[in-house]
């Protein structure tokens, strides 16, 4: 619980210190000490809930104008805690209602005090003039939607999420076309990994199978539980070798990420539907979608719909990436629910932050983000690879927000050798030791990386 408490202010702190980014979000309650009239949080109760008590002594903070806009709003919200704790009788019932009305509240909101948010910034991953183009994030950050929703949120801090997560898995449902029982939340889609490491590899369940390379968390998961792990390469055209897994497995668990981490490359949706089909019930399947929203060829297509006839298929999705919120940690997976069940068993209670949830629901509002996100991918990344071509390092195709591509020489002196000049580009794999996984960011750190890499490779 320690561990939750602490995630979730980070993730305050996170998404307060994006503020100061626009001045026009400086605002009376950012930058004056905030006061009963200007406060998010008092608003927000009287718009949404009639039967709320009035929260009364905000002033307490005016001392602490003087400190940084970021420190500042994560404190407001701790020291905010136990005064909500004690003066406001609401149901759990409320504050789902509460979440989900947060868009809502922030449209009806009178002339408030604080201005919308508008354009994200990326201090902390560019922080010191460092390119990071290491970790497949999306350099335009979350939308503004979800900004704002978690602005309008800082009063849930002192909840438990509990119930709050009906309203985010209502969402998912209907989107999905799928049951509520058919969702389960997670820190980050990584837990959803975790969970089905643990769940369903080991001693007593079986291996995990997987593509090599492949986003190798999961590994290191069943590693944990004993599980043996079996690696399978890719196909010549970096697609899951499905027939090979297949013969590999004995119930436990296969892996396939689609769009595959670090190659960005996809398994043709025939061959998948095919390989779900044939996989036996006793064997767990997981599809990890992490990147789907970047992925535009005919050939691909998601599996979820597959979902209802096979009891033994989870697929799992983030917000990670296109939804650009890593660091507030939301995913999930869909799968009958039986799986669910089991795979809840292993689950911490109360994984998913306040926060994380105000900005998915929110997110998930705003229809412009996805493509929006999509074009800016594709743009940034037809420049990188045109340069690349110019220079004759052939990449693989890439569906995805990063790009794999063949340096021809060993990849890690040329990682180290960029990172000395502040262009931080992705790790080593074994399995392609003269490949560089690179993350599109936005077009100037594309430039910044070609540049670099022009001095590096010289
Ligand atoms: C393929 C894949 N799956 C899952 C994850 C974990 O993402 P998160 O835990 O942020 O949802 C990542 C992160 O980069 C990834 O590349």
């Amino acid at each position: 619980m320690a561990n939750t408490s602490m995630k979730n202010q980070r993730a305050m702190a996170l998404a307060a210190v994006e503020y100061p980014r626009t001045t026009a979000r400086k605002p009376s309650l950012l930058v004056t000490a905030p006061s009963e009239a200007n406060c998010p949080v008092r608003f927000h109760f009287e718009s949404v809930l009639s039967s709320a008590a009035k929260p009364k002594v905000f002033n307490q903070h005016a001392r602490r104008a003087r400190y940084s806009i970021a420190i500042r709003l994560a404190l407001t919200v701790k020291s905010r805690k136990d005064h909500f704790m004690n003066t406001i009788p609401i149901s759990r019932r409320d504050f789902a209602r509460l979440l989900g009305a947060g868009a809502a509240a922030a449209l009806v909101r009178p002339q408030v005090s604080f201005a919308k948010p508008t354009q994200v910034g990326t201090t902390l991953t560019t922080g010191g003039g460092i390119v990071r183009l290491s970790a497949n994030e999306n350099p335009y950050g979350p939308s503004p939607k979800a900004l704002q929703a978690m602005t309008d949120s800082f009063g849930l801090a002192c909840r438990y999420p509990d119930e709050h997560d009906n309203v985010l898995i209502e969402k998912l449902a209907k989107l999905n076309g799928i049951n509520h029982d058919q969702i389960l939340l997670g820190d980050g889609s990584g837990e959803i990994l975790k969970l089905c490491a643990e769940t369903f590899t080991g001693p007593q369940n079986g291996a995990l199978v997987v593509a090599d390379p492949t986003f190798e968390a999961i590994l290191h998961n069943a590693s944990a539980q004993g599980a043996e792990v079996v690696k399978v390469p890719l196909t010549p055209t970096y697609a899951h070798d499905l027939t090979k897994m297949l013969a590999s497995a004995k119930a436990g668990l296969i892996y396939v990420c689609n769009p595959n981490n670090p190659t960005a490359s996809i398994t043709p949706k025939n061959d998948l539907q095919d390989f779900i089909a044939k996989t036996p019930p006793q064997t767990t399947i997981l599809v990890d979608e992490a990147y789907f929203h970047y992925a535009d060829s005919p050939d691909y297509e998601s599996v979820i719909p597959l979902v209802k006839d096979h009891p033994n298929l989870i697929v799992s999705r983030t917000f990670s990436k296109i939804y650009g919120m890593a660091g507030l940690r939301c995913g999930y997976c869909v799968a009958q629910k039986d799986a669910i069940d089991r795979l809840r068993r292993n689950q911490m209670w109360d994984s998913v932050n306040c926060m994380a949830l105000a900005a998915a629901v929110a997110s998930l509002d705003d229809v412009d983000h996805v493509p929006n996100g999509q074009r800016m991918n594709r743009e940034a990344k037809a420049f990188v690879t045109s340069e690349l071509d110019k220079m004759g390092y052939k990449q693989i195709p890439s569906q995805a927000n990063f790009i794999m591509f063949d340096c021809k020489r060993p990849v890690t002196p040329l990682i180290q050798a960029m990172k000395q000049r502040k262009v931080h580009v992705g790790r080593l794999f074994p399995a392609l030791p003269t490949y560089m996984r690179l993350t599109i960011g936005k077009k100037s750190e594309m430039q910044s990386f070609i540049d670099a890499f022009k001095q590096v490779i010289a």
